[in-house]
């Protein structure tokens, strides 16, 4: 196609190139319009003229099969098991409560937990389970399914548990009134926080602390996920080497990747998710976890960039070989991070005004 195009511009004379543009042009536009109009069309468009989606939906079928083989506990994190879990703790906090809820899914969760038990599950992942289960078999009411439920799960051993420090040390890893008097930041620290936090693209020769990019991710899964599965990881790379390996691989840092001093990755897990459904998910969540991470960064003085991962074949390939992912694993973003550079300029980048951002909405019927 290409060589075609060359060899064209070559023989036509420079007004019948722009005429065959302008035709070339018109002729997609068409073929734009009748795939935004048939389900059939873009079928046959995206089953014989563009593979755009086919590593999507590899990564989505890989991830699914990993979600139900993964239901054994034999990885860190038991997707299905986190799931049960949250939906167990939204029925009891549920006002009224019900009586009866999740017997549908009740023994297939003590059968997962229990081999979690054994299983490579994370300890305080475990411990949260337990005393989510132990409460709801202490409050739910009867029901075959639930009864043998509940003397299944009395059976088993209880994990040592490990009690969770930052958010209520003293007690059991259950429902808790998030009540608050004051809050603990107030709206002008909030305002300074969002207003000094810039891309920076220029940084200082000097590494960042460990403890600080670990102080980040920890405030980082703190972050709203979908039915708390937070489906990421964040790979980190601070040795040199690593730093411009890896800064090869996205477009958008070109002149300046040289002076990172560190690179993360974001990936996102699809494993998370039996359902084609959520494909969507690693996405949103990676990047409200990337938002509190680099706003906790900001708070211990580090700055940072989010850098794009446009969807482009032959840099997938390379990424997923260099970062040896698996084959649901698929990158959200990439981040650049280190102490701002005094003599290293920020873009202006002026933001929405709040006219344009805020839409107040009322679906009421208007003018009556
Ligand atoms: C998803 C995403 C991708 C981005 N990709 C790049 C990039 O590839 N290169 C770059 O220099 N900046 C990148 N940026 C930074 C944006 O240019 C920057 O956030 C925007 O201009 C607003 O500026 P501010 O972050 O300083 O407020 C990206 C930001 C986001 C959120």
């Amino acid at each position: 196609m290409e060589k075609l195009k060359v060899t064209l511009k070559k023989v036509l004379r420079p007004d019948s190139v722009r005429k065959l543009k302008q035709y070339q042009g018109q002729l997609s536009l068409a073929w734009l319009r009748a795939l935004s109009r048939s389900a059939l069309m873009r079928r046959i468009h995206y089953a014989f003229f563009s593979d755009a989606f086919d590593r999507e939906a590899r990564a989505v079928i890989g991830g699914h099969l990993q979600h139900e083989e993964n239901q054994s506990g034999a990885e860190s994190v038991n997707y299905f098991l986190r799931r049960a879990i949250h939906r167990i703790e939204k029925g009891l906090i549920m006002q009224p409560r019900r009586d009866v809820f999740a017997v549908d899914y009740i023994t297939q969760t003590v059968d997962s937990y229990r081999d979690s038990l054994v299983g490579t599950v994370d300890r305080d992942e475990v411990s949260w389970a337990h005393d989510v289960l132990k409460t709801y078999f202490e409050t739910t009411g009867n029901h075959p399914v639930i009864s043998a439920a509940r003397t299944a799960f009395q059976q088993l051993e209880s994990p040592y548990s490990c009690a969770s420090s930052l958010r209520h040390p003293e007690t059991e890893r259950v429902p808790f009134s998030a009540y608050m008097h004051t809050p603990p930041v107030d709206f002008e620290s909030f305002t300074a926080l969002c207003m000094r936090r810039r891309s920076v693209r220029w940084y200082q020769d000097r590494p960042v602390p460990r403890e600080v990019i670990d102080n980040a991710v920890a405030m980082a899964v703190q972050s709203p996920s979908a039915c708390n599965r937070q489906p990421y990881k964040f790979m980190i790379f601070d040795d040199a080497e690593s730093v411009a390996q890896v800064s090869e691989l996205p477009m958008g840092v070109a002149g300046f990747s040289h002076n990172f001093p560190a690179m993360i990755a974001v990936v996102g897990r699809l494993r998370a998710y039996p359902h084609v459904r959520d494909r969507h998910v690693i996405y949103i969540d990676g990047a409200l976890a990337a938002m509190s991470f680099m706003f906790a960064l900001e708070t211990q003085g580090v700055a940072s960039c989010s850098i794009n991962w446009p969807d482009i074949p032959e840099r997938e390939d390379a990424a997923t070989k260099l970062l040896r992912l698996d084959a649901d694993e698929r990158i959200v973003m990439f981040i650049s991070v280190g102490y701002a550079a005094e003599e290293g300029l920020v873009p202006y980048s002026q933001k929405l005004s709040l006219e344009e951002a805020r839409v107040y909405s009322s679906l009421g019927t208007s003018g009556e």
